[in-house]
Order: C-alpha cells, then structure tokens, then sequence
C-alpha cells in the first residue's frame, strides 16, 4: 500500500462515518437471537427507510404477486440478508450521490447487482455479502472527492479520456481509491473478505482471496455504462466464465438493476 494513503487519511480532519441505521443493521444480522423483530424495530425510527423499503419490496425487481403493506411482512419475504442489502443501499445514498454525484449511486447500485447474480451463477461467493462487496467497491472515491474536489475532477477527466483509473489516481494523489477504500472498510469495520475485494477490485490476482476478488473485479468491469475491457483468461480460469456467457448475463443484470434503480430513484 502507499505510504501516502495515510498521510491523505490524516488530512481529511474527519473522515465520513459510516451512517448510523447501517452499524445498527450490521450488529443485528451477527446476531443469531434477533430478527426481523429487531430490524422493523430499527426502521421504525426512520421513516424514510420504511417508504423506500415498502417501494422495493413492491417494484418489479422483487416482483411478488400481491401488494406488501407492512414493514413485517416485507421482511418475512425478503428475508434478512434481503432487507440488510436494501438498507446498505439506501442509508449509503445520501453520502454517494453527495460525495460522487448519482453516477456514481448508480455505478455502485449496478456493481452489487452484478456481483449478486454472478455469485448465484458461480458459486464461488455469499451472494449476500457479494451484494455489499459490489455496492461498496469504489467507496474509497469518496475520500479522494473530499481531500480536493478540484484535482478529483482533473481525475475523472483523464480517465474519460482513456487514462486507467488507479493510475490516474496515483499520478494526482500518490494513492488510489482502492487503497483508500481499504483503509475506510477497516475503520468501519467491514468483514475482512469486504475489505479485502475492495482493496483489490482491480487488481484480483494480488489478493489472498483471488477468487472472490476476481468476482468484485468482473462486476464492476460489466457494471461501466460503455463496454470495459477485461481480462478473460483471468476471470475464466478462477470463475469458470467464457466470454458469451458473461455478455448474456450483463444484459439480464442491466434489465434487473434498471428496475431496481427506477424504484430508488424515484424517491
Ligand atoms: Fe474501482
Ligand atoms: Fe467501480
């Protein structure tokens, strides 16, 4: 890691928490005795979850037959990984769009839904914890945005015009949003298999977990809105995946995270 991903840490007086109802939301689900009691008792407090929930759980992403009304039963549906995932995604909402503007809201939206279904497909992780791994993978972006929002931009402007990200981050920053994500995930408190896939999104056989970081790697690869280059023998020796079959499921997972984000977008 760069030496310098500390001396910027230590310039940004405070880094961002993680907001509050997901630490709580987080702290319920590594607790076998509680449940969905515990977790509607949470959204109780925060209306604006509860609405955002009750769309979801009603938009076609979910696509259940009758009409969810209450908190409980959209829980009793979803079930808990579920709901952690909803919670993830809308309490992280304000600081994303915020901190990185809606692309990037919805960049991350898509890069959880990616690594969700190609975890299902695979096999080769949780597709719970690949949801929070793809919708949290660029969350170190946000501290290069607020350590100087000027030379962020001069960022994004090389990379639009063809520059790698890392190494237009490294040439302006002496740091990358990887290992600045890394830095954050462990501050937060994320597991370390979420700290580790964030850290190594772009660079999987560097990792001590090459697999699963291979799948963050591949999601966010065919989450971009233009077609990204990836490198295929990689990803198919550690996930089994040819190339047509990757292109069909990146168009079922634009169709699912358009729905998906139609319905959180509306609010
Ligand atoms: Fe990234
Ligand atoms: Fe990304």
């Amino acid at each position: 890691m760069s030496l310098d991903s500390n001396k910027l840490l230590e310039q940004i007086k405070e880094l961002p928490a993680m907001p509050n109802v997901i630490v709580k939301a987080l702290g319920i689900m590594k607790d076998d005795n509680s449940g969905t009691k515990e977790l509607s008792d949470i959204m109780a407090y925060d209306q604006a979850l509860t609405t955002q929930v009750l769309k979801l759980v009603n938009s076609a992403y979910y696509g259940f037959a009758q009409e969810i009304t209450s908190v409980n039963k959209a829980l009793a549906l979803l079930g808990m990984t579920q709901t952690r995932n909803i919670i993830i995604a809308v309490a992280m909402k304000p600081m994303l769009t915020s901190q990185g503007g809606r692309d990037m809201w919805k960049h991350s939206l898509k890069c959880g839904v990616a690594a969700e279904y190609l975890a299902n497909k695979t096999g080769v992780a949780d597709a719970a914890d690949a949801f929070s791994i793809g919708f949290l993978h660029d969350i170190g972006k946000i501290l290069l945005n607020i350590a100087d929002t000027m030379t962020y931009q001069k960022v994004k402007t090389m990379v639009r015009n063809g520059m790698d990200v890392i190494d237009a981050e490294n040439e302006l920053f002496e740091t990358n949003h990887a290992d600045l994500g890394f830095l954050l995930a462990k501050k937060w408190k994320l597991s370390v298999l979420l700290a580790n896939c964030i850290k190594y999104h772009h660079d999987p056989m560097s990792s001590s977990m090459p697999q699963i970081s291979t799948l963050a790697y591949l999601a966010n690869k065919i989450s971009h809105e233009e077609p990204d280059l990836f490198d295929e023998d990689m990803v198919k020796e550690q996930l089994g995946l040819e190339i047509n079959q990757i292109m069909q499921y990146r168009d079922e997972i634009n169709e699912k995270s358009s729905a998906l984000f139609a319905t959180l977008n509306a609010s």
